[in-house]
């Protein structure tokens, strides 16, 4: 079992900026949803973002995936205004029996010229902060 590993959606970078970060201050890769998980994960850290209201159905997709394979998820994400992704992150790994870590990180994200440059060096290091919780 891998004791960390990270996985997001991404829709145009801003998420994957925290992935990125998050993953290098765990010391694994950061894995677009896209790809297979082949292993088994004590704490997954998912990140997600808000697109009309709602997280994108691809996160649905790759809950019917992890086959039983993960023991926690922590969820980080970006949106344009302000709500995290947690709620609906927090129900589909309930409905799999995946247990919920109940802090996250969540931070702006920049949309249609609002929050311009978020997220942004400040957040990043916000974003590290909180991943070398779990080292
Ligand atoms: C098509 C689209 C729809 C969006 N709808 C919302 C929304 O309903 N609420 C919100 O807070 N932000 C909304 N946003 C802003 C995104 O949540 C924000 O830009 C986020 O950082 C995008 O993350 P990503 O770059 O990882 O895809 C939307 C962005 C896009 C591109």
């Amino acid at each position: 079992m891998v004791k960390n590993a990270v996985y997001y959606y991404s829709k145009t970078g801003h998420t994957k900026k925290l992935a990125d970060v998050i993953a290098d201050e765990l010391d694994v890769e950061a894995h677009s949803i896209n790809e297979d998980v082949n292993d088994d994960i004590d704490t997954l850290f998912l990140g997600s973002s808000i697109y009309g209201n709602s997280i994108d159905p691809r996160l649905v997709d790759f809950f019917s995936k992890l086959g039983g394979r993960v023991n926690r998820i922590v969820n980080f994400s970006t949106s344009g205004m302000g709500r995290s992704s947690y709620d609906e992150i927090k129900a589909l790994a309930e409905s799999y029996g995946i247990k919920m870590y109940p802090d996250e990180f969540h931070t702006l994200g920049e949309f249609a010229g609002i929050n311009a440059d978020h997220p942004n060096e400040d957040d990043l290091k916000n974003a590290r902060i909180f991943a070398s919780n779990f080292k």
